[in-house]
């Protein structure tokens, strides 16, 4: 079900001096793009093989909020797969007995793409986000 490793999210306390550091390091990083309907702001690292994407909060309401005030210095958020077809997702995540996050039903993600997420409680304490290719 589950192919390419999509992105990594990472929430950060400071998205200026995390950008500058990974463009220190050599990484081609985007300008910060707000995403209002997500609570986000991202700047995207495009590695060869993946993409890291540093999660900073938008809004009054955004779901980043509460996860810096939890790891104040940043942390992981999420990780994200690719699948070819998200409609397989929630029985596959069933039958492993991981629980899909809100309706079950899949949302349009910050790439344009349909996506769900899976409780982080059933996959080793890291919210996982499927993404159709
Ligand atoms: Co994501």
């Amino acid at each position: 079900m589950i192919t390419w490793l999509n992105h990594i999210a990472i929430a950060v306390p400071d998205l200026d001096a995390a950008a500058t550091q990974y463009r220190s390091l050599g990484a081609e990083v985007s300008v910060p793009q707000n995403l209002p309907e997500h609570g986000v702001t991202v700047v995207f690292v495009t590695l060869p093989n993946t993409k890291i994407e540093l999660l900073y909060p938008l809004g009054a309401n955004s779901p980043i909020s509460m996860f810096l005030q939890r790891n104040p210095a940043g942390g992981v958020h999420h990780v994200c797969f690719e699948v070819n077809d998200i409609g397989e997702v929630p029985a596959r995540l069933s039958d492993i007995g991981a629980r899909v996050l809100g309706d079950g039903s899949a949302k349009i993600g910050a790439h344009g793409k349909p996506v769900l997420f899976a409780h982080p409680k059933d996959f080793q304490g890291v919210l996982v986000e499927f993404e159709q290719t």
